[in-house]
Parts: C-alpha cells; structure tokens; sequence
C-alpha cells in the first residue's frame, strides 16, 4: 500500500545512458554522434563522476616509450586476470587501445608529453613486453597523475559540443523491464525539484560504476554504491565474478585515499619495519611493480608477521611505507602533483623528505552485470550461456565483460570505459539503423513495484538509522571478505549479512520530503549496497579455490578444472512472509578462452 501518489513526467529517447563517468560520457558521445537521441541521467553533475578520481592512466600499446605491442598487452591482461578473463573481449580491448588514445587526444585529452612531443607512458604493475619475457612495458599513458580528471572533461565538454541531453542529479531508481524480460527504460528521481520521470527507450545503457563503498576502507567516492548492480538484481538478472574485489596496495593509511600505482612507475618502492624492500622476496622479477593481488598479499603477510610500521602511540605495526622521496623533485613536480598534494593533506607528509604510510584498500570490482563485448547484458538460462538481454547494455565497472578476470591490470580501467563506452554505443547505433518503432512500454508490475519500494523507504518509522545499517555493513566486509579469506571467516560475514537483511525492513527515515532528501537517497543507495555486498560475499564463500584477487587460505591454490568458470549469482529479496530475509541462485558461466582472432593464451602458472 502506497504512503503517497505520484505524477510521473514521461520522456521517450532512442537510447538511455545512466551514469555520466567515463564509459557513460563515450557512449553518450558515442550515441550522438550516431545521430540518434540519447538522454544521460547522472545522480551527480557529470565532473563530480568517480572517474574523475582516477590518478595513474590508461594503457595503450603505443610505443612511444619502447617497444610495445597489443599482443604483448594482451598476453599481460590475461595473466593478470589470472585466466578467468574472457580472450574475445580481452583482444577486442587491446586492439581498440591505440586508436582510442588517438582519439581522446584529437578530443583534446591534455596528456603529458615527452621531450618529442609523444604521449607520455609510464610502467605500470603487470605490464610487460615479449610476453612477460622482456622488461617492464612503458604503456601507461598518462596526464601527470590527473588522468581520470583529464579524462572526464574532455569527454564531457564533447558531449556539450553535441548538446547532449543530461539530466542531471537524477537517481535512477529501477529497470522498467516488460513481461518478456526486455529492458524498457528506468524510473528517476529528480533530486532537486522531488519529481518522478519515467524514462522510455529502446535501448538503455548502463554505467554507474562499482560498489567500492561496500567497504570501510576503500579509494571510491561516497558515489559508488553499486546501484546499477542492485537495479539489475532487483530485475532478476544476475551478477557475475562479484566475489573478485581489488585491494589497491597504497591507499593512504588511515584516510583510504589513493596513492597511484605509477608513484611506483616513476621509481617509488615499498619497505616494512626492518626497512626491507620486501617485494623483492615476493616477485623477484616485477619487484613494486607486480600486479596489485600479489603487492597487497605481500604487504598483508608483511604485517601479519610482525614486519608492519607502527604508527605513533600504537603497539603494533599495522602499516607499510611508500618511499618517493629518492625521486627528483622534477619527476614529482611534474609527474605526480596531486599525489604529493594529497599525501601533505591526508597524511601530513612531504614526499619530498618522508614516506607515505599505506595500506591495501579497496579499488575495484571485477565483477558486474555480465556482458558479451558488444556491451549487451546476458541472463544465462539452460544451455545458452550468452543469453541477451533485450534493450539492456552495461559498460565500466557497472559491467563485467570480462576483461578483468579475476584480476585488474592498473590503468585497464579506463581503457575500458572508452572501449566499451564506444562499442556500447556502436552496438546501439547498428541496431537502432536497422530497426524501427517508438520505443517499448514497460509492464505496469515494474513501476508498480518500484514504485512501492520507493515510497516504503519514503515512509519508514523503524528502530535502525541508515548510517548505522551502512557503518555495520562496511566493517562487516572489511573484517569478513578482505584480501584473505577462509570459510570460517566468510560464513561468519554471511552470518552478519543475514543479520542486517532482517534488519532492512526495520530501517529508520526522518525526512519524508523529496526535495533534496539525502536520508531517503542513501537508503536507497545502502539496499543496492546491501545487495551488491550480498553477491560478493555468497560468492566468495562459494568459489573453492583461489585466483587472482580471491584468496581462499583454506584452498590455496587456483583449480582450472572446477573453478575457471566464472560465478553467477541472482538475488531475491524477500517479500510478504520472507521480509527481512533474501535468496539467492548460484550458476557458473564457461570463460570465453578463444580470443577474435589471435591464439589462445593457455592457462600457466601466474608468477612475476
Ligand atoms: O594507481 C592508479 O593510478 C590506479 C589506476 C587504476 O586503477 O587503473
């Protein structure tokens, strides 16, 4: 029973995009210039975007710096996601690599030159060349340690260029969905004027980012609250390899904020308590610079036995330290400014004289709505493993195509969200150039039942606030799904996340407003919270081996012959009788081993 009725304004587009970072913005573009409509609805004025916090770069097989390769980016994405990633999209990536640098550059990206006047390329962990043979790959390019930044604006200013249609400080709050399960549009919420929109289109993107936020200690925005996951689930579509979460290795101790793996591509190194340059022991070949899996086990054992740095008026060492300040005051001016700003204001450190503490903090999620490379969603039913979903793409880290496997390569990331922002949006055009007709109506179940759970969140008089279902929910992964994990520890962590489901339906609003009411938009934020943590968890709990950044100390070692397979798992949330309580259904989905063109990269044992 509804507290309250609604009016709802309606809009009609040819395609949707939901979300305004970096995959979002390419695709809009993308769309534009296609010459179709597209309406881009962000909860945050595009800028604000979490791509904007993205330091390092984006890779790309140039060349500028040495010699380089898309074979050998490949070979190195691949391995670095220790082999659950899918080789079709992994080559498809790599191979758009080059010419999607170009293009941002002729976009007017402003990226840091060298003395020539080339893309500056950094090394970044993982990255090598001759297939792991040769020495560290300079592949990083990169807008001094402002790269996200850099980024996002240009692609936004394109967009204004093309008068795209941005709706801005709209939160999206479901998928409406017809009775065959084809994806009709979203319902919104105008957090400024407190209006309800409903949005018709005959396609609709996806790119609202990760779930970061899930965690205590995390380098994510307080944006990343994994809506687009919670709206798929909500769909009764499935998440895929969300057990695979990333620790960065050098978020800064204490604060969380980030610290950019290319502060180690321009020479900066790890030490523990005894002064060690421990990495050494760990991956004697890429040293600092191994993937961020094995950086961040390393430093979690250098801790764990007692080789941390303790911090003032501590007794015990819990830290590590990043060391810059052998670098040239030059390297730091001009290569890493805003992380030399950060380290003085989040640690009171002046890099030039002391290290930075830090620690492994969440970075990334792997895993997201499942996805082929043409950006479309899949629901895997029976035999058909790559099931589309009608109308329904997902790009960036809303999605997993599965380019990262179990593991993300450093400065992958936003080569992802340009590759797949603009083949999100091919993949639109074509289908738009070939079809016809308005766009599709949603069943009046879907709204109906967006539409309830809004307003009971609206209308909630119970004992638990927000911010304290959230606190329980963040230290409650942070204890339970970290970067070590056994059964005793998951089941504990399920335990406590059975415990807050039963709490949900006993949370607690004051505003009842819409108008700019905040207490009403981060619940719905901690239920897509809530639900993504959900999936993480019963899935970390279910994968009985451990690869990549899934550790299990119970299951040691990775198992090809069970476990490469990817984990899919759909949520229910309970209703009537079962409120309070949740479901879930687990599946596995086979990897794409055969790449588009080039040889497959068999499974080897993953040592740096
Ligand atoms: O360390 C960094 O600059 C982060 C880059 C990335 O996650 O790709």
């Amino acid at each position: 029973m509804m507290g309250a009725a609604y009016d709802i304004v309606d809009h009609s587009h040819d395609v949707l995009v939901v979300g305004a970072g970096g995959s979002g913005l390419r695709a809009t573009l993308g769309v534009l210039e296609g010459g179709f409509s597209t309406a881009c609805i962000s909860k945050l004025f595009p800028t604000r975007s979490h791509t904007v916090a993205a330091q390092g770069g984006i890779s790309a097989s140039l060349g500028n710096m040495g010699e380089d390769h898309w074979s050998w980016h490949m070979y190195d994405t691949v391995k670095g996601a220790d082999w659950l990633g899918d080789q079709d999209a992994i080559e498809y990536m790599v191979r758009a690599a080059v010419d999607s640098i170009v293009e941002l550059e002729h976009y007017g990206m402003p990226f840091s030159r060298t003395e020539a006047g080339k893309i500056y390329q950094r090394p970044f962990g993982g990255m090598t060349t001759r297939f792991g043979k040769g020495p560290a790959a300079e592949r990083t390019c990169a807008a001094a340690d402002r790269t996200g930044h850099a980024m996002l604006h240009t692609l936004y200013q394109q967009c204004l260029k093309r008068k795209a249609d941005f709706y801005i400080e709209y939160f999206v709050l479901d998928l409406l969905m017809d009775d065959s399960g084809r994806c009709c549009g979203v319902l919104a919420w105008n957090l400024a004027d407190g209006s309800l929109h409903r949005f018709r289109a005959r396609e609709t993107i996806l790119a609202t980012g990760g779930y970061g936020r899930v965690y205590f200690s995390c380098t994510s925005a307080h944006s990343c609250t994994g809506d687009g996951g919670g709206m798929a689930l909500r769909a009764g579509l499935p998440l895929q390899d969300p057990e695979f979460v990333q620790f960065h290795p050098t978020g800064i101790y204490g604060a969380g904020c980030l610290i950019t793996e290319g502060a180690r591509g321009e020479g900066g190194y790890l030490t523990n308590s005894t002064g060690e340059r421990f990495m050494e022991r760990y991956a004697p070949s890429a040293k600092d610079l191994a993937s961020r899996d094995v950086v961040s086990r390393a430093m979690t054992l250098e801790i764990r036995e007692g080789r941390g740095v303790c911090a003032k008026g501590k007794a015990k060492g819990d830290h590590i330290l990043l060391h810059l300040e052998h670098l040239s005051p030059k390297v730091l001016h001009e290569r890493l400014p805003g992380i030399s700003e950060t380290a003085r204001i989040f640690a009171d450190i002046d890099v030039t004289r002391q290290p930075i503490p830090v620690l492994p903090t969440c970075h990334y999620n792997m895993g997201g709505i499942p996805t082929l490379h043409s950006s479309d969603v899949v629901n895997p039913k029976g035999n058909d493993n790559d099931r589309i979903v009608e109308g329904l793409l997902a790009i960036g880290e809303a999605g997993c195509v599965s380019v990262h496997g179990a593991n993300r390569l450093g400065s992958n990331s936003l080569l992802d969200l340009v590759v797949f922002g603009r083949a999100a949006a091919q993949t639109c055009v074509n289908r738009l150039q070939g079809g016809n007709g308005a766009a599709p109506n949603p069943s009046s179940t879907s709204e109906q039942q967006s539409l309830a759970r809004f307003d009971a969140y609206r209308y909630a008089k119970g004992k638990y606030s927000t911010a304290s279902l959230r606190d329980a929910l963040q230290h409650l992964m942070q204890e339970d799904c970290s970067v070590f994990r056994t059964e005793k520890i998951l089941a504990a962590g399920l335990q406590r996340i059975i415990k807050l489901w039963s709490q949900l339906p006993s949370i607690s609003i004051s505003d009842r407003t819409l108008i700019w009411n905040s207490d009403l938009m981060e619940t719905l934020e901690f239920e897509n919270l809530l639900l993504c943590a959900t999936a993480t968890l019963s899935c970390a709990h279910q994968r009985k081996e451990s690869r990549g950044a899934h550790a299990r100390e119970d299951f040691p070692k990775r198992d090809d012959d069970k476990w490469m397979q990817h984990s899919l798992i759909w949520l229910d949330k309970g209703e009537g009788k079962d409120k309070g309580k949740f479901s879930s259904r687990f599946a596995t989905r086979p990897v794409h081993a055969k790449p588009l063109t080039a040889e497959p990269i068999p499974p080897q044992e993953r040592v740096y």
